[in-house]
């Protein structure tokens, strides 16, 4: 077969380069090997031929999805959408990744309606945005106990009379007891499920009519990757975490079929441990480290802004869904050679007020 040869010009990469190597000392080698790699490149995408090749369909597909996702972890993504005068409801803003996410979606120019059931807290977190800067007019703080559903209905109302319906819903107020199976309690139990799962379902059913009458709205699940995969010492938090898991999962799918997909997106959140002292004392499992909160708020406000769907923190904790391939014989024995079986047995968390409303003193 003779060799192809374009009709029209040749892209010289080289052109483009030489300015931004400036006086380099191998700038004469750089420039040659771009030249001739530009050659190459613009004779191998030109050819028809090269697009009769299904491998080049596949390679190039799979090329375009990686570098859609690195712009994405990296927050490049150039469709960011802009939240100026969008209206969050945040739950669990009273610390923690809470905190840091209002102070994010403040300096974008939302109005917050920030709620915890620790009202000190929530009140700090005022003061904390108006230090930096968030407009006093743009925030509303207020008690607000998501195992009730009374509390969540008063919410939704104080958000309303405060900016009119809601259009970012942030479910991340969230509570771990850390205890072995055969020590929980029912309160502990039901406590769990109520803040971390059922309560989501309750936000949602408040918040996303007035998103429909908008059409605009946005939905993010703070989950974990607890909810991704099983551990020992942690069964009612990895529970809980799998049901907010498949609520935004089934919520998502609901949206599309009724068509609100277009205008309301949904983002579920699944971050490793994160130093907020929520996990204080538990071990790591290789290669995952303990994430710094801002790191998390960074990448939860990038991925809302890109709307991504699913984002597990840090990228690589997508190796969850590699072992679940495995038989579950072969999947335990990597996940323990890991250190996953020993992360619980160290676990201390916030000590007795790790699950406010419960007293654990006893
Ligand atoms: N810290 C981690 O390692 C980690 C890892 C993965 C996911 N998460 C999730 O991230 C979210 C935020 O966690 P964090 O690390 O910032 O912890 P945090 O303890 O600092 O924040 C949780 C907040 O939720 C509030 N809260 C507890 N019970 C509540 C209730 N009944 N009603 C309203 N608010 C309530 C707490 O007062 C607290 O301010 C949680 O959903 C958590 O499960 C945390």
């Amino acid at each position: 077969m003779s060799e192809f040869r374009p009709s029209s010009k040749v892209v010289d990469l080289s052109t483009a380069a030489a300015p931004l190597l400036g006086a380099a000392k191998y700038k004469a080698v750089i420039i040659a090997w771009l030249k001739s790699t530009s050659k190459k490149l613009t004779i191998f995408f030109m050819n028809p031929d090269t697009w009769k090749r299904p491998k080049v369909w596949i390679i190039g597909l799979i090329f375009l999805r990686l570098a859609y996702v690195f712009m994405n972890e990296y927050g490049l993504n150039p469709f960011k959408k802009s939240l100026v005068g969008d209206h969050v409801f945040l739950t669990g803003a009273g610390g923690g990744i809470g905190r840091l996410m209002a102070l994010r979606f403040g300096k974008l120019g939302c109005k917050l309606s920030l709620s915890d059931i620790d009202e000190p807290a929530i009140n700090q977190t005022k003061d904390y945005l108006l230090e930096r800067g968030v407009p006093a007019e743009n925030i509303c703080c207020f008690g607000a106990d998501m195992s009730s559903v009374e509390s969540i209905k008063e919410g939704g109302r104080i958000a309303r009379e405060a900016f009119g319906d809601v259009t970012i819903l942030v479910n991340n107020a969230g509570i771990v007891s850390g205890k072995q199976t055969l020590q929980l309690t029912e309160s502990m139990i039901n406590r769990t499920f109520a803040v971390n799962t059922i309560s989501h379902i309750h936000t949602i059913k408040e918040f996303l009519p007035g998103m429909k009458s908008q059409k605009r709205g946005h939905i993010v699940t703070i989950a974990s990757v607890s909810g991704l995969a099983g551990l020992p010492g942690i069964t009612d938090y990895c529970g809980s975490k799998f049901g907010a898991v498949a609520i935004d999962e089934c919520v998502r799918t609901e949206l599309k079929k009724t068509g609100d997909w277009a205008y309301i997106k949904t983002t579920c959140i699944c971050p490793y441990f994160i130093s907020t002292g929520m996990f204080e004392g538990v071990g790591n499992i290789f290669p995952l480290y303990m994430l710094s909160p801002d790191e998390v708020a960074d990448r939860i406000l990038s991925g809302v802004r890109q709307e991504e769907n699913f984002i597990v923190i840090p990228w690589r904790g997508n190796m969850v869904f590699l072992a679940n391939l495995f038989p579950a014989v072969i999947k335990d024995r990597i996940s323990n050679f890991m250190g996953a079986d020993a992360v619980m047995d160290t676990f201390q968390g916030k000590g007795d007020t790790r699950m406010p409303g419960l007293d654990l003193s006893e």
